[in-house]
């Protein structure tokens, strides 16, 4: 998999503006502001890429990025953010849980938490239900670097725990020093169509210890 040859596609603002499902997808999802715009640029090492900011709430529509021809890279809305009224909130929320209900090529959903934090009600939420409907998934503890190697294991252990996993079913990241990149490249690879095979099934790696 080349990681230098990304393109962004388009911006989706309702499902029917999605491009046909003829790649798998892998989406990124997390809270806002919890850095999952900056884990893209990081995986594909472009700086700007994706839009990033200190401000909650940048990314509003599912912004699809095409992967070396071979996967879509789908950075999604961040949730939980409180200073949105209910309404945007609403239909936010709305229009990524139809997609990920009703995309028939989501391969995989990154679920991006901070990991500085304990475990927040919205995060056990979305895996809770990504497990309910048998989608999978690949757990990213970001922002490592703000934590010292023995802090990192032990909010990692945390974290584990509360999402019953086991650390092989997990990432510990930093979109600033790039640890955890190339075991992350490694496991979205594995994900990609591969034609020369005449299949699109992706080979499904084990993120789900249930
Ligand atoms: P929304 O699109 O608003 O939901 O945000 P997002 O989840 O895409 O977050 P984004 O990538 O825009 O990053 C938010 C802030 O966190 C920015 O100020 C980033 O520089 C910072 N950030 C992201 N990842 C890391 C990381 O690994 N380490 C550190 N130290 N900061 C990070
Ligand atoms: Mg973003």
């Amino acid at each position: 998999m080349n990681y230098g040859n990304v393109s962004f596609l388009l911006s989706a603002y309702t499902i029917g503006q999605l491009p046909p499902p003829d790649r798998p997808d892998i989406a990124f999802a997390g809270r806002s502001n919890v850095g999952k715009s900056s884990l893209i640029n990081r995986l594909v090492n472009r700086t700007s890429l994706v839009k990033t900011s200190g401000k909650p709430g940048k990314t509003q529509s599912l912004n699809y990025f095409l992967l070396d021809e071979a996967l879509y890279l789908v950075d999604l809305p961040g949730y939980g953010f409180a200073r949105v009224s209910q309404e945007t909130r609403r239909s936010w929320q709305g229009l990524i849980s139809q997609y990920v209900e009703t995309r028939p090529s989501l391969a995989c959903v990154v679920v991006i938490i901070d990991l500085r934090h304990e475990l927040k009600t919205l995060d056990r939420e979305l895996i809770d239900w990504l497990r309910y409907h048998h989608i999978h998934f690949l757990p990213v503890y970001t922002k490592a670097d703000k934590l010292s190697r023995n802090e990192q294991q032990k909010n990692a252990a945390v974290l584990d725990a509360g999402l019953t996993l086991t650390p092989a079913g997990r990432i510990v990241f930093s979109a600033r020093t790039g640890q955890g990149v190339e075991e992350l490249r490694q496991r979205l690879a594995a994900f990609a169509s591969t034609p020369e095979e005449g299949s699109s099934e992706a080979p499904p790696p084990p993120t789900d210890p249930i």
